[in-house]
């Protein structure tokens, strides 16, 4: 065999640069302190199935039951009708009036990336919030298609800032991204924020696409508010999925319910309808999870419900009584978004949180955020007691390092 002389580099394309995926990257970070023999606190990853939620026992019984009847093939490209039926139910109770189609994916992540790469050509771009959850941006790269971020006001409860959107679009604007409830900051957008999107959608052309992955875990007891129900003529794709609302992101379901004037809708849904096709199937026997857990017991939202809220007060709490910390209360998810007062970066403030006091959150620069602003992002998922000494270890951090301002 000829030995190899001279390696040559293979390189990633160069569009794939700027691609961040702040959470992940904090891993390298945190393998150091473990391989120094520390257990590391994670308030950074947002998977429940890490910490003391379980999956409802039923929908696992479906999918083992349709693994055992044989529902191991291709599935039909939009989905298998009873899930798609179930989710058209699940569009009626979120009152949206005028679905016109829906169709499966593995996990809300490739909805995402369907309905972005089936919208946008070289050259035009759509809006997205600032801060963000990262694969929006993270698919535009992909595309080549660059950023075009509008604000989320913290001093409005971080709602959308119409003003900025207003001064982003272009006549290339083909679109606007809403994360309601939102990550990172665990926002709800208001009824009259919806209607008032809806108003500058109708006006300058756009699509909605309205990720609304966490509406069933609320946690101050208001509706959730579907854009495509205030808005129903307005051309929108509302997503949804299992990964958050029933305990399976392991599972990779999730949907899209496209909604509006149908004759608006119609040419972009057949775009859709080819990626499609293209990609095959979305996971075959854990769609059969779809209707148990949509239309079965919805019991297991009670006790979520539950302990999120009462870590999410001890979060706020924490936020308030901290020097240099303050933090609009969530409302939805399981993420805080507090505003530190620092004299650094915050990614610093993080990288150095995790090898002084083992304690992983990630920084805001890792989501967007306005310049001059710095900010961490708290996961709340783990127990009261694991929160409470992870909140005393961050303290103690502030406090050394920059004193009690
Ligand atoms: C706002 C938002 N959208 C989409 C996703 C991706 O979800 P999925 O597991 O369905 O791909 C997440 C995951 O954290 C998210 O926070």
């Amino acid at each position: 065999m000829t030995p190899i002389s001279q390696a040559h580099e293979i390189a990633a394309a160069s569009r794939l640069d700027h691609v961040r995926y702040a959470i992940r990257d904090l891993a390298c970070v945190a393998d150091e302190v473990t391989q120094q023999g520390h257990s590391v606190l994670p308030l950074n990853v947002g998977d429940p199935l890490n910490f003391d939620f379980q999956t409802p026992p039923h929908i696992i019984e479906a999918v083992y039951k349709a693994m055992r009847d044989g529902k191991n093939g291709y599935a039909p490209s939009p989905g298998i009708p009873e899930a798609i039926e179930a989710i058209r139910g699940e569009a009626v109770r979120k009152e949206i009036t005028t679905v016109r189609d829906v169709f499966v994916t593995s996990g809300v992540s490739e909805t995402v990336d369907l309905c972005i790469s089936a919208l946008v050509n070289p050259g035009e771009d759509i809006l997205t919030p600032k801060p963000d959850y990262p694969l929006y941006s993270a698919v535009l790269c992909k595309l080549g298609i660059g950023l075009n971020a509008y604000d989320l006001n913290e001093d409005d409860a971080w709602q959308p800032e119409l003003a900025d959107i207003e001064r982003k679009l272009t006549p290339h604007t083909r679109g606007i991204v809403l994360i309601n409830p939102n990550n990172p900051t665990g926002s709800l957008c208001t009824r009259q924020m919806l209607e008032q999107v809806a108003e500058l959608a109708r006006r300058h052309n756009l699509i909605v696409f309205s990720d609304e992955i966490y509406d069933k875990l609320i946690l101050d007891g208001t509706p959730h508010i579907a854009f495509a129900s205030v808005a129903p003529d307005v051309p929108c794709v509302t997503f949804g999925g299992m990964s958050k609302n029933y305990l399976v992101p392991g599972w990779r379901i999730g949907w899209g319910i496209v909604s509006g004037e149908a004759a608006a809708v119609k040419t972009y849904t057949e775009g859709v309808h080819r990626l499609l096709r293209a990609r095959l199937c979305a996971n075959h026997p854990e769609q059969y999870a779809i209707r148990p857990a949509l239309e079965g017991p919805q019991d297991h939202l009670v006790e979520v419900q539950r302990k999120l809220r009462s870590r999410r007060d001890l979060t706020q709490k924490w936020c308030e009584g901290t020097p240099r910390v303050s933090c609009v209360a969530p409302r939805g998810a399981f993420y805080a978004y507090p505003r530190i007062d620092i004299p650094e970066s915050d990614e610093v403030f993080v990288k150095e949180l995790i090898r002084q006091k083992h304690v992983m959150v990630v920084h805001g620069s890792g989501f967007g955020q306005k310049p001059g602003t710095q900010h961490f992002r708290i996961v709340f998922l783990p127990q009261e007691a694991t929160l409470a000494k992870a909140y005393a270890g961050i303290a103690e951090f502030i406090r050394e390092r920059y004193g009690n301002a």
